[in-house]
């Protein structure tokens, strides 16, 4: 279905995607440094759209990073090259997406990068597993499929989805008020298959997990929102129900019992994914950017046949949140999670 232009943008064009959100952006030069008035203008579509599509931006690795910058405080990989992990793209501000190994080559089916990396082929936000979550993702197609072989990737639209919720979850949410507890080893388990000798002794439980409210209000554009993702691995309550629970540093919180938790983590999941909610980009050429902002849509990447037999070099500049709930209920630590 077309959808008309915004005609709140001057400097740029903003040509509204999915029902509720998502925009393909043209207009933008980046073959120089982004103005700042058209920058200003690219910053208050994706407060109001929440993923723009930018194609044939034709971004390299430095000015990827270098536009990445103009959002905020950029995150860098370094914890993970310090755990032993290479990195085979030659900025530390850029997160290694795509289906090839350190080396170059494919990532087979079954290996160890090919089940950590199906975690992401679930509804997901990035890094809400860290101390401080991200804010604007940026990711850009280096080298792609043929076309037919797949490998969208979808968002979902969780500020909308909020709209739209039933009455009684609502009620249940705002009562509430949960906490959150967000695992990236329970998100790549759960994606992964049950035997992955990668994953099968992976104990969430064990590993820190990082806490931020469900229901929220997306700062810049003043919208409640969910903030939620496959890495939920339960629930918790922020003052306890039970004279008996004694908080320590890994359980600062009681926990909603497990199967209600899980329950409505699922149910929300269910909920914000439906169809009507989602928008299924389509990568076309290389070059191709997507930015969008992490606390108010989910993504995952889509699967496809191109695995094994296509390079899909996806690479990815993350901005910290710079917003009040950035840090959510966690310390102010530099710790990351992620094995290398
Ligand atoms: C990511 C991610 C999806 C994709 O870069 O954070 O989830 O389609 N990528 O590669
Ligand atoms: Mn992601």
């Amino acid at each position: 279905m077309p959808h008309a232009t915004d005609t709140e943008y001057q400097h740029i064009k903003v040509t509204q995607l999915a029902q509720t959100f998502g925009a393909e952006v043209t207009g933008v030069d980046f073959s120089k440094p982004v103005e700042q008035y058209v920058f200003d203008e690219i910053l208050r579509a994706i407060i109001h759209y929440g993923v723009l599509v930018f194609r044939h931006a034709e971004l390299d690795d430095a000015r990827h990073v270098a536009f990445a910058a103009q959002f905020g405080e950029l995150d860098d990989i370094k914890p993970y090259i310090a755990m032993g992990r290479k990195n085979r793209l030659p900025f530390d501000e850029l997160f290694d997406v795509s289906n090839l190994e350190d080396d170059g080559s494919l990532v087979k089916i079954g290996s160890r990068r090919e089940h950590m990396g199906l975690g992401n082929s679930i509804f997901h936000v990035d890094s809400s597993f860290n101390p401080r979550r991200a804010g604007y993702s940026l990711l850009r197609a280096h080298q792609l499929p043929p076309p037919g072989h797949g490998g969208n990737t979808d968002f979902a639209d969780t500020r909308a989805a909020y709209d739209e919720l039933p009455e009684d979850i609502r009620a249940e949410l705002q009562e509430n008020d949960y906490i959150g507890a967000h695992s990236l080893m329970h998100s790549r388990k759960k994606a992964a298959p049950r035997d992955s000798p990668y994953l099968k002794d992976v104990e969430p439980n064990d590993l820190p997990f990082g806490r931020h409210s469900i229901l929220q209000t997306h700062e810049p554009s003043g919208r409640p929102t969910m903030y939620i993702a496959h890495h939920l691995h339960h629930l918790e309550y922020k003052t306890p129900r039970s004279s008996r629970f004694v908080p320590t540093s890994q359980q600062p919180y009681e926990r909603v019992p497990e199967q209600q938790g899980t329950e409505l983590i699922e149910k929300l999941l269910d909920h914000a994914t439906q169809d009507k909610y989602v928008l299924s980009v389509e990568w076309q050429n290389p070059g191709d950017l997507v930015v969008w902002d992490n606390t108010a849509v989910m993504h995952r990447a889509g699967q496809g046949t191109f695995q094994e037999k296509y390079a899909r070099d996806m690479r990815r500049a993350t901005v910290h949140d710079g917003s009040k709930d950035a840090w959510g209920l966690n310390e102010r630590t530099t710790v990351r999670q992620g094995l290398p």
